[in-house]
């Protein structure tokens, strides 16, 4: 199907730069229909490049004034996919020895407690049966395969993510398929330029993936070749 004649929306919070900013294009390139959420304005030149079909909204997920205001802006939405994106590196160089409760507190807002919070008020936003909600976690949020000191904080905050997201997804009545991806480790902002791959490899990847689980009615914890992470 000619890209342009897609009927399928997303929507990607968190999408001002890195691995957001790569969602929002890969899915406008596939001839999605995307609404993309920013903090501040003026939106990026490269969102603004993709045209007619990408809407770009205000939203700071830590601030319940700023979801109060968003949430009408989408109330009659109906999306193919939810991609929480929206996230932080934590406070650098610190342990739990160090780390004050005010850096501790925006981390784990940021991270775990937020994007959550924000998948509960998203959830009628979401297709049933066909619909995805994604959440954008870590391998390093899992418990399983956690070794090393690496960034103990980022780690234990998306470990945090993906527990909040069980219960979630436990207690869940709606008949649609849950996520929690692992991009890869990626050349943005945050990963870093030494990074294993760039943001278009790994973006394409994802949405390969959210493309072939529509309609599982799981929930996973996938990277971006859709390989299954052990929690
Ligand atoms: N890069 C990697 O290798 C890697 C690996 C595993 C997981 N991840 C995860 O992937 C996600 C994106 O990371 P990235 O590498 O693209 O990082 P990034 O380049 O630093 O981008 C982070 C994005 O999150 C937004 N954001 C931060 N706090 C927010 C808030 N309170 N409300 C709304 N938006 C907020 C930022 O907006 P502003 O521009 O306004 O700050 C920005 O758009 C994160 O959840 C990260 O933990 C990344």
């Amino acid at each position: 199907m000619p890209a342009s004649q897609s009927d399928k929306s997303a929507l990607v919070i968190g999408a001002s730069r890195g691995l957001g900013l790569g969602l929002a294009e890969e899915f406008a390139a596939r001839g999605w229909r995307v609404t993309a959420t920013i903090r501040h304005e003026p939106a990026p030149a490269a969102l603004q490049r993709l045209g007619g079909r990408v809407a770009v909204e205000i939203l700071d997920i830590n601030d319940p004034h700023s979801v109060a205001a968003f949430l009408p802006h989408i109330a009659n939405r109906m999306f193919d996919v939810v991609f929480i994106n929206a996230g932080v590196g934590g406070p650098e160089g610190k342990t739990a020895e160090t780390v004050t409760p005010e850096e501790m507190t925006y981390l784990f807002m940021t991270n775990a407690i937020s994007p959550v919070n924000l998948g509960y008020k998203l959830l009628r936003n979401v297709k049933p049966g066909s619909g995805i909600l994604a959440f954008m976690t870590s391998i390093l949020g899992s418990v399983t395969l956690s070794g090393g000191s690496y960034a103990p904080l980022y780690c234990a905050s998306k470990a945090a993510l993906n527990q909040l997201t069980r219960s979630f997804v436990a207690g869940l009545n709606e008949n649609i398929t849950v996520l929690s991806m692992h991009p890869g480790w990626v050349k943005t902002d945050m990963g870093g330029a030494g990074a294993d791959i760039d943001v278009a490899t790994s973006v394409k990847g994802m949405v390969d993936v959210l493309e072939a689980k529509a309609g599982s009615g799981k929930h996973e914890y996938l990277d971006y070749r859709g390989k299954a992470i052990p929690w």
